[in-house]
């Protein structure tokens, strides 16, 4: 079977792009593939947070990828720093990271601009990091959102650099990005992606949101001052709202056209924040009994984490081998 990789940062409530781009598609293919979906914590170091604060969303995160339909007996679900395979070998690996490609990474080049005063090693490393995730476990397939695009051609790249000094040892990854949500923008401002860190609290719709907010946020969401439901150059915002209304029924751009020929705008929003709403309620209550179960989440954090180990050092110590360091 082919096998399937991925991992989201513990940084908050997953956003609907998270959700559209990435773990809508996570849960689809987990009937077919060998899936492993983790928590990336460690990433999510590149960013200072409280301690105790970053304990909890790492755990909280754990529970929303479950909430969201991972099936821990069927998908392989953990958390990052579980599994010491992952700093090791992001460290082998950024070794046959070129400073040169790392510097052209525009989550860098971005991250860098908007925080001048806290560009970290870390932050900036972190391409190899993610190519370690990905090797470890030999995976064909990533499944992520547009914005990892540049992150995925890094790994092949290191993969093959590999392959190329050490002998043949990486399998090289391919993209997996859904038919439309691989890039959901913010409400707010439509030519830029939705995010969770967002000042806005109206430009981003979190997956816990309850019907009343989303609703609201929909319909406050920017669009232009035309009152034709197409999808076309120049018209951001409706085009966004056409993409997470067909990232969720499946209907095409000329289907949802025709659906809302001769309607307003507000009839639109208004039908895009109920299905939004109807697909993220069931989500919403998983989230809120699996949070009460203390017991069952430990339980299945530490049986994601020994699992994990138990594969991602297998590849570790053949990566170490072939290094000439075991
Ligand atoms: P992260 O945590 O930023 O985002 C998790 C996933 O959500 C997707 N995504 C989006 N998709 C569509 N529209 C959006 N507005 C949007 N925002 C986020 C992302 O593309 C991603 O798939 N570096 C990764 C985490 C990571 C990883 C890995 C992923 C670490 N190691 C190995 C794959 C394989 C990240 O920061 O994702």
């Amino acid at each position: 079977r082919k096998i399937i990789l991925s991992g989201i940062q513990p940084t908050g409530t997953f956003t609907l792009g998270n959700y559209l781009g990435a773990v809508k598609n996570w849960r689809r293919l987990q009937e077919e593939y060998d899936c492993y979906y983790f928590v990336a914590d460690l990433h999510a170091l590149t960013v200072y947070h409280e301690p105790a604060a970053r304990r909890k969303a790492s755990r909280e995160a754990f529970a929303l990828l479950l909430a969201c339909g991972l099936d821990p007996d069927e998908s392989l679900v953990f958390i990052q720093s579980h599994v010491p395979a992952h700093a090791q070998m992001g460290w082998m690996l950024s070794c046959l990271s070129p400073f040169g490609d790392l510097s052209r990474m525009t989550q860098f080049k971005d991250k860098s601009a908007k925080h001048p005063e806290d560009i970290n090693a870390g932050l900036f490393t972190y391409p190899a990091l993610m190519a370690g995730d990905i090797l470890l476990y030999q995976a064909d397939y990533v499944p992520v959102g547009a914005d990892q695009t540049q992150h995925l051609e890094f790994t092949r790249n290191v993969a093959a650099r590999f392959n190329h000094v050490y002998g043949e040892t990486f399998r090289l990854p391919e993209g997996y990005f859904p038919k439309a949500g691989a890039r959901v923008m913010s409400l707010q401002e439509p030519t830029a992606k939705m995010s969770k860190s967002d000042e806005n609290a109206k430009a981003t719709i979190y997956i816990l949101d309850d019907e009343k907010t989303i609703l609201k946020k929909f319909k406050s969401a920017v669009t232009d001052s035309e009152a034709e439901v197409a999808f076309r150059e120049g018209k951001d915002g409706i085009n966004n709202l056409m993409t997470i209304y067909a990232a969720i029924t499946g209907n095409s751009m000329e289907e949802i056209t025709a659906e809302f020929a001769g309607k307003g705008y507000g009839d639109f929003k208004t039908t895009v924040g109920t299905v939004v709403a109807e697909e993220l309620r069931p989500i919403r209550e998983n989230y809120a009994r699996l949070m009460e179960d203390k017991a069952y989440l430990d339980a299945e954090i530490a049986k994601g984490a020994e699992r994990a180990t138990h594969i991602a050092e297998k590849t570790l110590r053949k990566t170490m081998r072939r290094m000439g360091l075991a």
